[in-house]
């Protein structure tokens, strides 16, 4: 375990496409994933190139190239480190398992625990593959941005988008789960790449995402070129702003398919679910340990008084 690392200093737009950030092309072994956030970061620099990194890295390294708040970032990083990293290790992969460093590295390509159904442009698990780019799911992307952007991703357009894919979800896996968090998460991921992908994005992420530029990120795992990242950090009341936004604008629930093509609301969602107990239902003695420390820590990351802090462990 590791405490949360500083926040950085200068949170201005600035060009992130640097000279000390040269994207490079994957070498044999490299491990890229369903994020296109965290792939573009390790394809140029940012994360270590070959995939395998620790929460702090990604931490500091989101707040660098892309401006996430240090708040809402460690708050992420922490909830796919608890799920899908190595506690005794402190690495996890940003795609698939890998037994490259030595002990297992477990990564966020995990269905089910961070990694969902109904994606932007990877397929659902039961559907295919759930984390490499998806040429006909981007073109879905490029068909809502001519139909209400104008050629853009606007919000408009990531809201129609947004939808489609769930509908789509719906219609084709029998397994389709869309259950809250992934509820949330998918929507948010939708808000992610209007608030991080736009070059020199304004504080409210009012400009619209160009399909080049989200091609790049996308597909290339590639800054566009003099790529700059937004003005001032995207914090969590930006981020429930935006998202919650765009929960209006799509205008579905969370649920899950049953009976095949049957999309169940659930009708107790939210639910609290403790998946780490689940996970780790008798861990021994160390690891105990490191995994308590790692849920202090995302409880910290949270950096919310008002939520309870939970004990699956015990107190001591
Ligand atoms: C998707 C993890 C930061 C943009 C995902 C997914 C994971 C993930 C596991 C796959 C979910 C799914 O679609 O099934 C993380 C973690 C982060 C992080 C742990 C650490 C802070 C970022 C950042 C950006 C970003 C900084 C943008 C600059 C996206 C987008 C998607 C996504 C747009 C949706 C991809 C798609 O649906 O095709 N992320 N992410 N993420 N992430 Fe990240
Ligand atoms: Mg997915």
């Amino acid at each position: 375990p590791q405490p949360l690392p500083p926040p950085i200093k200068d949170t201005s737009a600035k060009l992130v496409d640097d000279a000390a950030h040269p994207f490079k092309p994957l070498r044999p072994g490299d491990i890229r994933g369903p994020c296109p956030g965290l792939n573009t970061l390790a394809s140029h620099g940012y994360i270590p190139r070959h995939g395998v990194v620790t929460p702090a890295e990604i931490i500091t390294a989101v707040q660098e190239g892309f401006n996430m708040g240090r708040q809402f970032a460690s708050f992420l990083a922490y909830s796919a480190f608890i799920l899908d990293g190595n506690h005794l290790t402190n690495l996890m992969s940003i795609g698939r398992n890998t037994t490259g460093c030595g002990s297992l590295t477990p990564g966020i390509n995990t269905h089910g625990t961070f990694e969902g159904d109904a994606s932007i442009t990877r397929e659902d698990i039961y559907l295919g593959n759930n984390f490499l780019f998806n040429e006909g799911l981007f073109n879905e992307l490029i068909h809502s941005a001519n139909q209400v952007g104008e050629g853009y991703v606007t919000v408009e357009a990531a809201a129609l988008n947004r939808r489609r894919r769930i509908d789509d979800s719906v219609a084709r896996n029998p397994v389709f789960s869309f259950e809250t968090p992934r509820f949330l998460g998918a929507i948010a991921e939708s808000g992610f790449a209007l608030a991080m992908f736009v070059h020199n994005q304004t504080e409210d992420s009012t400009k619209s995402l160009a399909l080049n530029d989200a091609w790049s990120f996308f597909n290339l795992h590639m800054y566009p070129e003099g790529f700059y990242r937004r003005q001032g950090p995207f914090e969590f009341p930006h981020v429930k702003a935006l998202t919650y936004k765009l929960v209006d604008m799509v205008g579905r629930r969370p649920g899950h398919n049953e009976g095949e093509y049957n999309y169940v609301v659930n009708p107790e969602d939210p639910a609290t679910v403790n998946l780490t107990a689940q996970l780790y239902p008798d861990p021994p003695f160390i690891l105990r340990k490191a995994i308590k420390a790692n849920l202090a820590t995302y409880y910290e990351a949270l950096g919310d008084p008002t939520c309870e802090q939970y004990f699956p462990y015990g107190y001591e």
